[in-house]
């Protein structure tokens, strides 16, 4: 089965909105991998609108699954996560006015940063993942940079009208199969939710899902546990 990745964000978010000790971040992390998550996502960002250094720190002492960084192609974050040794980093584009990571890296034009900030990487020991538009022109760059996973991102699929959609799916499935075939682990994420996330977990050899908003946006009516669960059986359910 494909794995979900939580992606705990916005469990920061709400409490960086007034900030109060609360909504814990420890609860936060127990409660999703007692209730499924294999792995846990933060995204330090640079203007620190959500997580927070402590966060990290709090995540690698206590997660028992896998803690996966995200983070922008900088060398102050490099040291960060060569001092925090997290189990996965996923490289991604940030933009400071941006309300979310708003696509894939530009392989292509950051190629030289992007092969510093992998050998200046080395030192963290994680598996370094890059987040890629479903494209098999940028998954030979990624290949030439010798990452060993990158995330497929799935927004413009999330935001496709019904008639786009298939479309959509079919380039993330072939850019799968390519970088399958280039010993590459394929992960997927951004804007999925319990109404779409099916047609992404359906296909084959994707590792694992990253998803954050739409579980936490859940976790209000249903509570984190039974809202992991629920995307657990969304992806369990997939023929
Ligand atoms: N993957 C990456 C690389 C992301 O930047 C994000 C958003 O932080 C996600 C997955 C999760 O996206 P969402 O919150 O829309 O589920």
């Amino acid at each position: 089965m494909v794995k979900l990745g939580v992606n705990l964000d916005h469990v920061a978010t709400i409490r960086q909105q007034r900030y109060t000790p609360y909504p814990d971040m420890l609860n936060a992390i127990k409660i999703s991998e007692s209730s499924g998550a294999d792995s846990i996502t933060m995204h330090l960002r640079e203007d620190r609108r959500h997580i927070q250094f402590e966060d990290i720190i709090i995540a690698r002492e206590n997660i028992k699954t896998k803690l996966n960084l995200e983070m922008a192609p900088t060398y102050e974050m490099c040291k960060i996560a060569n001092k925090i040794k997290p189990d996965f980093i996923c490289i991604v584009p940030e933009k400071r006015q941006e309300l979310t990571t708003e696509g894939g890296l530009n392989v292509k034009k950051n190629f030289g940063l992007l092969k510093n900030i992998i050998e200046e990487l080395k030192g963290s020991e994680a598996l370094v993942s890059l987040f890629i538009e479903p494209d098999n022109t940028v998954i030979d760059l990624a290949k030439e940079l010798g990452v060993g996973a990158i995330e497929l991102h799935t927004g413009k699929y999330a935001e496709a009208t019904e008639e786009n959609k298939e479309f959509y799916v079919s380039q993330i499935k072939n850019a799968t199969n390519y970088a399958h075939n280039l010993s590459i682990i394929v992960n997927a994420g951004h804007g999925l939710d319990y109404t779409n996330v099916q047609e992404i977990a359906k296909i084959e050899h994707i590792n694992e899902l990253n998803i954050g908003h739409s579980i936490i946006a859940e976790s209000i009516f249903l509570g984190l546990s039974e809202a992991i669960k629920k995307m657990k059986i969304s992806i369990k359910s997939v023929k």
